[in-house]
């Protein structure tokens, strides 16, 4: 044989092997088919107790898989508590007195432990988590693929710089989702998450007053809703004061929030750009707010998307038996 046609051989065996080799740590929806078979079963069982508990829950367990996936990928790195020299991302600006739900993954860890133990990842616990929640609140369903691995540590920095803010600008919220590989049409998907759940005062006040405390200082908010939010989020104080993200229907997902927002009622400053900033952005909400049939069906290949970012697989990271804990 030629050595041409040898090295063309190696060249070829190699690349196929290392197909074989992605193939192999692929996340696959039958990932626990043979090692825990109820795995599902029981995560949605523990999800629609919490739910019904508390509607508001299913909002608080999408976002975690959000806040999960935009630091190193969806490897649970969120769920970390600090220990040692790992400095929880709990503590970050987007997450501290704000993210929620942690009990209720800890509830599925342990009946997952109980049922299979060192099977299932906290990572697909919050991918499988995410899905349930939606479903229950009456949105979308899809496969959510599953063999993401726990990471072995935390980024605080990742976590303050990575997840959006709602004070940035619409360019700076694009420019963090396109670094998850995220484009604009998984960007207002997403967003229509704020089709349920609630924020604080805190994450909106800069729009409802200008220098002086009176006058407004965002003219994209709809007058009779703005004297509505400033009512009961003060210029100061009652930071933690409760509003829902979607005014018309706050525990339920639908495609209000779209509405909402072309009503100049979107509450968050990063919802109402989405219509004033972007011709583009602008669209895909108009989009949206006339056919929820379309905003089911992109949400669901978003959060497909969101949850393939970097997962740890085949023999990196680890299946923690705690999901606040390294092993
Ligand atoms: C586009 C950029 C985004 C920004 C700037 C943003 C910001 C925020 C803020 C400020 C809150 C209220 C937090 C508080 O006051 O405590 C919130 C809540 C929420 N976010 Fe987002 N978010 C974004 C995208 C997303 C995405 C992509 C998802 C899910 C896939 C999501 C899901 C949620 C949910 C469900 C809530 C309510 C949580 C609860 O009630 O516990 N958000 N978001």
């Amino acid at each position: 044989m030629g050595s041409i046609k040898l090295l063309l051989l190696v060249i070829a065996i190699t690349a196929s092997s290392l197909n074989a080799g992605a193939e192999a740590f692929a996340l696959s929806p039958h990932f626990y088919g043979h090692s825990c078979p109820r795995a599902l079963d029981i995560v949605r069982s523990v999800v629609a107790r919490a739910v019904d508990r508390e509607p508001r829950m299913a909002a608080s367990l999408l976002r975690l898989h959000f806040h999960d996936c935009f630091v190193k990928g969806c490897d649970a790195s969120l769920l970390l508590d600090s220990n040692g020299p790992i400095v929880s991302e709990k503590g970050s600006k987007a997450n501290k007195n704000s993210a929620r739900g942690f009990e209720v993954i800890d509830e599925i860890k342990a009946a997952l432990e109980r049922e299979c133990p060192g099977t299932v990842s906290c990572a697909d616990i919050l991918a499988l988590a995410a899905r349930d929640s939606t479903v229950l609140a009456g949105g979308p369903d899809w496969e959510v693929a599953l063999g993401r691995r726990d990471s072995l540590g935390a980024s605080l920095s990742g976590s303050n710089n990575n997840i959006p803010a709602p004070n940035n600008t619409l360019q700076t919220i694009i420019t963090k989702f396109k670094l998850q590989g995220l484009d604009i049409v998984d960007l207002v998907a997403l967003s229509g998450s704020h089709t349920i759940g609630l924020s604080r005062c805190t994450s909106f006040r800069q729009r409802l007053y200008d220098q002086t405390g009176h006058g407004e200082a965002d003219a994209s908010l709809e007058k009779g809703y703005s004297w509505q939010l400033r009512s009961r989020c003060p210029p100061s104080g009652g930071d933690d004061n409760l509003f829902p993200l979607d005014l018309v229907s706050p525990a339920r997902f639908d495609n209000s929030y779209y509405k909402n927002v072309v009503a100049g009622k979107g509450l968050l400053n990063s919802d109402q750009v989405l219509f004033t900033r972007s011709p583009e952005t602008m669209a895909l909400v108009r989009l949206y707010a006339d056919d929820s049939g379309l905003f089911f069906d992109h949400f669901a290949k978003s959060m497909i998307k969101m949850g393939n970012i970097s997962p740890l697989t085949g023999p990196n990271g680890e299946i923690r038996k705690n999901c606040r804990k390294i092993n």
